[in-house]
This record gives structure tokens, sequence and C-alpha cells, in this order.
């Protein structure tokens, strides 16, 4: 099938077909630049503060429609193929009447310069549309909210806010609309590869299969795959780059899967964190953990675990986690896959384990085995949005009290997330003993060198990921001592 040479997708209800598409325009751009909906606004063009956040919804694989805040400063333009993208102006009736979420948050007083309200308007939005948790407290709406920054208010009003919409059953026009709505996205959804140009000298392609990524990736080795954009779209706004092509691997359905089987399970390299997320979750409450705190609901409805191993970043959370499970890397180049453990894929600093046109495809994790044992720690300056300074991830086989294996695993502490040898020695055939841990701790300095940065000096650093291996030892020596904040879900913190 020949490729599409056009965009599609539904603004508010209104059907759009572009046909010149800037590659690297964001939708923000988009939204304020050519549609002139300047309710959306741009704060810090990076995904951090929640002044663009704007709502996607795609047919759901389990049936009806989901929706999903993103920022839409960092999302390319073409990455809206086949979904309804919805704004501030979408929200009130035709007589303007507004919706519930606008009204609540007038009612609490939740505005006051109102250059956040849109953000907090369309997270909120998100919300009333997938559901609130069952129990919405403090701690889930600091978490639904915790991508949208107001410099104002202080806050309390707009969790007033949204308590109130938790507790309120909702229904608005979009419920109304929503068959209408599912048939429009529905015709849009031809299965064709899209290819997108301007002026037909930079492209941004979205094949709509591995196999058609996998074709594309051979024709331009050195193309910039775009999974989330959530580093991909910075380059964009903060770098000014243009590269060419993107290739976008979110219309590539067979890459967002997730398999499990009753040894492991295989996410592909499409699958975001927040789907990602409960699978996670459920199989090693830690990994779990730490997903919930990177970035922020926008930036996990984006961002895949791929692209986080993709990028190389010493300062990725889910590296050091995948080493110390042992997780292995599908990488494909054309016709041709390979499987590595994931701790080969980085080799230094900037320089990965990947082909000219090779891809990764996904990842494996062996589920947890009987006798292990598996910890993670993130230790970054603010609870939500913020780099990691120091990641570790634990995993012992325990028999009869005996460490039969180790894996330990940082980041933030060396030019790669990277094993520590010396430390696993120091376990490795003793005893659940302190003088273990203890050694093993020490063993670190001759691992690691890590650097001085803005997040955190040398030495810190060193002593954060020597304690990290005591709070193991603590937690699996003694399972009532206090590490952790828990909340009343009796979901830890990872790591604070
Ligand atoms: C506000 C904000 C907060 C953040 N917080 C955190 C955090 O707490 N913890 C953290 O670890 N990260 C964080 N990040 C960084 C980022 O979200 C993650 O690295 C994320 O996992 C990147 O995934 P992505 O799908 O968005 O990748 P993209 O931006 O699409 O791509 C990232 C890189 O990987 C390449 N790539 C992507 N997919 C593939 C593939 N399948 N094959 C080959 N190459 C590929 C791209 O070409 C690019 O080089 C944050 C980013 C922002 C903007
Ligand atoms: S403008 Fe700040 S997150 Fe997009
Ligand atoms: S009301 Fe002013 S930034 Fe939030």
């Amino acid at each position: 099938m020949a490729a599409r040479n056009c965009l599609k997708f539904l603004l508010g209800h209104e059907a759009r077909t572009l046909d010149a598409v800037d590659p690297t325009a964001t939708v923000l751009d988009y939204l304020r630049l050519e549609e002139r909906r300047t309710g959306t606004k741009e704060g810090c063009a990076e995904g951090d503060c929640g002044a663009c956040t704007v709502v996607v919804a795609r047919p759901s694989p389990e049936g009806g429609l989901r929706y999903q805040a993103v920022n839409a400063c960092i999302q390319p333009l073409g990455t809206l193929d086949g979904a309804q993208l919805i704004t501030v102006e979408d929200l009130a009736a035709a007589d303007g009447t507004l919706h519930p979420v606008q009204q609540a948050m007038v009612d609490c007083h939740g505005s006051q310069c109102g250059f956040c309200t849109p953000g907090f308007v369309m997270s909120l939005f998100a919300m009333t549309k997938e559901g609130f948790p069952p129990e919405t407290d403090d701690q889930a709406i600091d978490e639904i909210l915790a991508g949208n920054l107001c410099r104002c208010t202080g806050y309390a009003p707009i969790a007033r806010a949204a308590h109130g919409l938790a507790a309120m059953e909702i229904t608005d026009g979009f419920d109304a609309r929503r068959e209408e709505t599912q048939a429009a996205l529905a015709a849009m959804d031809d299965g064709a590869d899209v290819s997108l140009t301007e002026d037909e000298t930079r492209w941004f392609h979205a094949p709509a299969s591995a196999d058609g990524l996998a074709e594309l990736m051979l024709q331009y080795p050195d193309a910039t795959i775009v999974a989330g954009a959530t580093d991909v779209g910075l380059w964009l706004t903060k770098h000014l780059m243009r590269p060419d092509p993107l290739i976008w691997l979110g219309r590539a359905r067979d890459l967002a899967t997730i398999e499990e089987t009753t040894t492991d399970i295989t996410i592909g390299a499409g699958v975001t964190y927040s789907d990602a997320l409960a699978h996670l979750s459920w199989t090693w409450p830690d990994f779990g953990a730490v997903v919930r705190r990177i970035g922020s609901t926008q930036i996990r409805n984006a961002g895949t675990i791929g692209g986080n191993v993709a990028n190389g970043s010493p300062i990725g959370d889910t590296p050091p986690m995948l080493i110390a499970l042992g997780a292995r890397l599908h990488l494909r180049q054309g016709r041709i896959r390979r499987v590595i453990p994931i701790e080969d894929f980085f080799i230094d600093y900037g320089k990965q384990d990947r082909a000219p046109g090779e891809f990764v495809e996904a990842v494996t994790i062996p589920r947890p085995a009987p006798g292990q044992i598996f910890k993670a720690y993130k230790l970054s300056k603010r609870f939500d949005q913020d780099i990691s300074a120091v990641m570790g991830a634990f995993s012992l086989f325990v028999d009869e009290g005996r460490i039969v294996t180790a894996r330990v695993a940082f980041g933030g502490m060396a030019g790669t997330p990277k094993r520590s040898p010396s430390a696993e020695a120091a376990l490795t055939g003793h005893t659940l003993e302190k003088s273990a841990f203890e050694t093993a701790m020490r063993a670190l300095a001759i691992d690691f060198k890590p650097l001085t940065d803005m997040r955190a000096s040398a030495a810190y650093r060193l002593k954060a990921a020597q304690n990290m291996l005591m709070r193991v030892f603590i937690e699996v020596t003694d399972e009532d001592a206090a590490t952790r904040l828990w909340d009343k879900r009796g979901i830890d913190d990872a790591g604070l």
C-alpha cells in the first residue's frame, strides 16, 4: 500500500486533514500559530510545567476511547495521526456553559493569573474521562497534577477542585458524541504508512508496523526514531535541531504489545510507561514505584521504556532496574534480529551497541524466581518531575539465608548505567549479615568514580549509593523497619 501523505485527526469534533506538515512542528506550534487556539500556553517548552497540557483521545484496545493528557510543547504534530486532539477551547458547551472541570476551578478559586489554568483543567478533564482512582486522596491528586505547575495559587484551591470532581458523576458533551467520535476515528484508521512533509526536503514517517519501520530504517539508517518524544521533543524545542527524517513508531501496533509468559514479560518498544505500569507494579513493586515517579502523568502517557533504554542516558531510571533483573534487549535491523543482555547495550557515554538502521524492538524481563529479592531506589531532589541523581537497583537470590547471586546496578554513578562487580562479589556467598553489606558499600568506591554536576557532588553520589545498599540490608532483614514513607494505599514511594 502506498504511504498516505497527509495527516488526519480530529480537532475537538472537527476533522482535520493536513497535506503540508513541518516534520518538526509541535502540537503546540500548530495550535497557537495555525489554529490560533491560544488557550494552550507555552511555559517551559520542555515538558516540565504543564501549561501546554492537551488531551489526546484514541480508540482503546478494550473498546471505547482512552483520554490521555500530554505535553503539546514536545509532541511532534505528526503524532496526532488518527487521534482526537482536545484543547481547553473544546470544553465549554455551545451555549457557553462551562465544563464541570472549569466550573470546579471557578468555584474553588483555583485560578489567579490564569496562565497555568488551561493545563490544570486539561489534566483534570482527562481524569474525569478515565475515572479518578477509587480512593482519591491527597496523594492521588498530587500524582495526577504533578505535571502542572502554578506560581500563584499555592495549589490548595486546585486540589480542592480536584477532590470535588473526584466525588462527582460527570457526563459531558464528549460522552454525548462518543459514538460519532469513535466512528470518525475508525474511518481514519486505514492501516497505511504515513509520510509527511512541508516542502519535500524534510520528512516525518509513521510506519504502520514493525516491518514497515524495519524497511524505513534500512532506507534511512541514520534516521531519528521517535517513540514518545519526551527526549526528542526537547531536541526540537531547546536545541532547535531539525533531524531528518523523523520516524515515529507510534502507529506500529505490533510494537505496542506486552506479552506475558510464565517466565518473562516482553514489553514492545512502543509501550508507554502508563501502559506498562500495572504490569510492572504487579510483578516487581519497586519497579512500578520508580516508574510512578518518572516525569509526570503527561510524560508517562507518552514516554516509553524503549526510548529510555535507546537514549542511553546514564541517568535514565529504567536501565539500572533492567540490568539488575537480567533483562534482554531485542534489536532489529531489517529482517535480522539479535537479543543481547541489556547491560551490553551501554558501551560508553553516548555510545550504545546499535548499528545504523537497527532499532530496539522490545525488552524482555524475567519474572521473579523463588528466593529472589528485588529492590530499587530513585534519589532525586524532588519527588516528582525530577531526574535521578542516583538510581540504584538490587537483585539478590537468597537460598537458606545465603546470597547465591547478586546483581547490583546504578545510574548516575558513571558514564553509563552500570553494574558493580566488586559489590556483587562482596555479597555473593555470604549470609544476609550486615558486615557483607558494609564490605559491599566500601567496594562501590572501586567500581565507581562518579561526577560532580548540578544534581549532586561526586562524594554525595557515592555516599547515597552506599546507603542504598545498607537500606537493602535493613529492608530484607527487618520487614517492619521504617525505611520508606508509605501511603494509605500501601504503595511505597520508591526512595524517599
Ligand atoms: C519533563 C520530563 C521529565 C522526565 N523525567 C524522567 C525521569 O524521571 N526519569 C527518566 O528516566 N527519564 C525522564 N525523562 C526523560 C524521558 O522521558 C525518558 O528518557 C523516556 O523514557 C524517553 O522515552 P521516549 O519514548 O519519549 O523516547 P524518545 O524521546 O522518543 O526517544 C529517545 C531516544 O531514543 C531513541 N529511540 C526511541 N525509541 C527507539 C527505538 N525503538 N529504537 C531505537 N531508538 C529509539 C530516539 O531516537 C532518541 O534518541 C523526562 C523527560 C522530561 C521531558
Ligand atoms: S510548556 Fe511547559 S510543559 Fe509544555
Ligand atoms: S494561576 Fe498563575 S500560574 Fe497558576
